[in-house]
């Protein structure tokens, strides 16, 4: 090697590093944009001068300066001149009441998740979660965690959204009639898949004081005819609610371990008729475990928000799957924000 390409090598290596670095300024750039309401102020093809935006914002010449500078940077907003606009990307995600508003997602891994995040290696030696205390509460959905209520909830629903409607492009449920979503959140997946299968009707399963927010969801969404909620525990409940054709596990089963996993697999396997079809949908590790990295880094994210949960590969996934009875395990591909992949089980 030349002493060049040492330069150069060094120079890759020192770049590549120093871009994770400013990674973290990044996410902090956008989570104080969307908090000042940026994006909202500047909606549906709005622009302004910094001045302007200075008086909207409420924030002194230089701070606003810089703002502007690192959101245009970061392509969250185009500048014409003196004025400044939202860039295709922030009037798509992150201007409040948008389809595919992922504000809310910001919001919960600024005010809690982050929290966690900088104990990270702390999570690392201790193997505990760090955003909260195992000590005092049973899980992270336990209805103590008042924190977890107010903000979890409309970051899954904003993210599951999101995610769902691009499960409902990837994978055709139009054979189906009925939907069995275990530990359904906020509901997100049957409003969007009813609303993408007229022919779908579907209901919400969950803990008891979940599901009264999902029910507000899907009131919201004009749903109420077509979606029900029953409320149940997974680990405790022996079997769940039977009558449905296909059910669905969406971001559950990164949250427990192998067992726990299992066992829901084949909680699911027997609440479906022979020749019912259960779907994982989350981001899977390669089955290599060397990426990709939304996976990957949804591991870490799982070590200190829960206890058991980690990545697994759709290899894992398969073997259980077989395991608790399922066959013909198929992997649709799948581009969102929450899940890489679909996995197709038929009991
Ligand atoms: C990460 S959220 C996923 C929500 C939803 N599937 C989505 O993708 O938008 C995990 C869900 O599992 C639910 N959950 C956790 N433990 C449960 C249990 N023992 N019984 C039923 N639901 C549970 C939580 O309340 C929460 O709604």
């Amino acid at each position: 090697m030349t002493t060049q390409d040492t330069d150069v090598a060094v120079d890759s290596a020192t770049g590549s590093v120093f871009e994770m670095v400013s990674g973290v300024w990044a996410f902090k750039t956008l989570a104080a944009a969307v908090e000042l309401g940026l994006f909202g102020s500047l909606a549906g093809g709005g622009k302004a001068t910094k001045e302007e935006l200075e008086a909207a914002l409420g924030l002194p010449e230089r701070p606003t300066d810089l703002l502007l500078a690192a959101c245009t940077s970061l392509g969250l907003l185009d500048r014409d001149g003196e004025h400044y606009r939202n860039s295709a990307l922030a009037e798509t995600a992150l201007v409040p009441d948008r389809p595919n508003y992922l504000g809310g997602a910001v919001a919960y891994v600024e005010s809690r998740s982050w929290r966690g995040w900088s104990r990270l290696t702390e999570a690392l030696r201790t193997d505990r979660p760090t955003t909260w205390v195992p000590d005092t509460q049973d899980s992270p959905f336990a209805a103590e965690d008042q924190e977890m209520l107010g903000r979890f909830w409309s970051a899954m629903h904003n993210l599951g959204r999101s995610t769902a409607r691009a499960v409902a492009a990837a994978y055709d449920l139009s054979g189906h009639e009925k939907l069995l979503d275990v530990g359904a959140g906020s509901g997100a997946f049957p409003i969007e898949l009813c609303a993408a299968y007229p022919g779908l009707t579907a209901t919400c399963y969950d803990l008891p004081h979940i599901v009264p927010l999902t029910q507000v969801e899907i009131n919201q969404a004009g749903m109420g005819e077509r979606i029900a909620t029953v409320t149940g525990d997974f680990i405790a409940d022996e079997v769940l609610p039977g009558g449905h054709d296909v059910a669905l596990l969406a971001a559950i089963l990164h949250d427990w371990d192998e067992d726990t996993g299992r066992m829901l697999l084949a909680k699911c396997h027997d609440a479906l008729p022979p020749g019912g079809v259960l779907l994982i949908c989350e981001l899977l590790l390669d089955d290599d475990r060397t990426g990709p990295p939304p996976a990957a880094l949804m591991g870490l994210n799982r070590l200190v928000e829960t206890e058991r949960g980690r990545a697994y590969t759709a290899a894992q996934y398969r073997s259980w799957l077989l395991d608790a009875g399922f066959r013909e395990v198929t992997r649709v591909p799948c581009k969102s924000p929450g899940a890489n992949a679909v996995l197709v089980a038929r009991a």
